[in-house]
């Protein structure tokens, strides 16, 4: 018997009931099986490929790299700018913006909020409340509130009329105070699948605009809803509207880097001084928190947009996915009438009406793998396994 020590103190964590999918999944031996679990996309086959572009930069990367020496806390500086005229459309001004490669989206969520935390703490206010309209990805909450910072909710959906609340959005946004940041899903909402409309998105940036709100723009599946330009246009419009803003991008879905973790953080300062102030401050962040991000990913995603013929093999393949996921969302919205709110929706997700009970027994009875929440990645699906999830969601109905 060891004497008691400190990490006896710890409270027990429940495993992570998303990530824990995969195990349950991978484990079933039942042939029919539906993953409709992580949000990964899926080709017909049911595989996660490694996208051609990516295999090609992989291997001109091994040919050509001549050094594994550190770059530093702001990682690829390249890959960075590469990204900008995806992201905003254009270069950005250099002493307006930041912009640093992350580990994953998650990365530069989890660096944003710490930035907030750190001025927040200085401007000794209680100002910097986190805004999160719900439900949203599960992982945002916690990440804002491990850095330190406060969340305030407002309901975003609601998941049995499936309809957005953007009533309810703006009454929580008008009456957020100067200084509140607001935690937007730029495209393909994780879970619920329905965004703003581009009206919307204006009436949005207005009111940041008006209250002196801080966008932080989640970015994470561009390319997946209606395309590249399309997927930004909201984000945007929001981001010219307000004089300081973050942009947390994830380059894991639309270049199915998943696993090697590729994002950045971009923030907007209205002015040089206010920018410089902000960029030595991430920096710091990123330096305490992992260092130097992860190299690989990032590398081969600026060895492709570095070059015009593996840049426009990475957009086909791009639109191929997102068409294919779009097809599969008509096919269900035509199947039954239920599930006709999902051809609307954009992106891997879409949040069913379904209760956890429900999910449970699609997942015992039907092999049919999804989040207890009722959110079901759609790219788990083909147009031969539509009809097989409709019959499974008929039954449990
Ligand atoms: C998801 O929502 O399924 C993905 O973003 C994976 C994750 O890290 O949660």
């Amino acid at each position: 018997m060891s004497a008691p020590t400190l990490f006896d103190a710890l409270a027990p964590q429940p495993a992570d009931t998303l990530l824990s999918l995969i195990a349950l999944h991978r484990d079933d031996p039942r042939p029919h099986k539906l993953d409709l679990g992580v949000g990964v996309y899926r080709d017909d086959s049911g595989a996660t490929p490694v996208m051609r572009a990516v295999k090609a930069a992989e291997a001109r990367l091994l040919e050509t790299q001549s050094s594994k020496s550190y770059l530093g806390p702001e990682g690829d500086i390249r890959y960075a700018e590469l990204l900008q005229p995806i992201v905003f459309g254009r270069a950005v001004p250099a002493d307006t913006f930041v912009g640093v490669q992350t580990p994953g989206g998650t990365g530069a969520l989890r660096l944003a909020a710490e930035l907030i935390n750190a001025a927040r703490k200085n401007a000794k206010g209680p100002g910097a409340k986190v805004w999160l309209g719900t439900p949203t990805w599960p992982n945002h909450a916690p990440i804002m509130t491990a850095a330190g910072l406060t969340v305030a909710t407002y309901r975003y959906y609601d998941q049995a009329t499936q309809t957005v609340l953007f009533d309810e959005m703006m009454a929580a946004l008008q009456g957020a105070a100067a200084g509140d940041v607001v935690l937007l899903h730029g495209c393909c909402h994780n879970p619920v699948g329905a965004d703003l409309d581009r009206s919307q998105w204006r009436a949005v940036a207005e009111v940041v605009a008006q209250r002196g709100l801080i966008p932080l723009i989640d970015l994470a599946y561009q390319g997946l809803g209606d395309g590249l330009e399309e997927d930004a246009a909201g984000a945007r419009l929001v981001l010219d509207a307000a004089p300081d803003a973050l942009l947390a991008y994830s380059c894991d879905k639309n270049f199915g880097l998943y696993r090697e973790r590729v994002g950045a953080l971009y923030a907007k300062g209205g002015t040089p001084a206010r920018t410089e102030l902000m960029r030595s401050n991430i920096l710091l962040l990123a330096r305490v928190n992992w260092s130097m991000p992860p190299d690989h990913g990032a590398a081969l995603v600026r060895v492709i947009l570095d070059d015009a013929a593996l840049t426009a093999d990475w957009r086909a393949e791009l639109d191929g996915m997102r068409s294919r996921i779009n097809r599969v969302r008509q096919a269900l919205a035509a199947g039954d009438p239920w599930l006709a709110p999902l051809g609307h929706h954009r992106g891997m997700f879409s949040l069913l009406p379904l209760s956890p009970d429900q999910v449970a027994t699609l997942r015992r009875e039907h092999a049919v793998y999804m989040v207890g929440s009722g959110r079901a990645n759609l790219a788990g699906l083909t147009l031969d396994t539509v009809p097989q999830f409709i019959d499974a969601v008929r039954a449990v109905r």
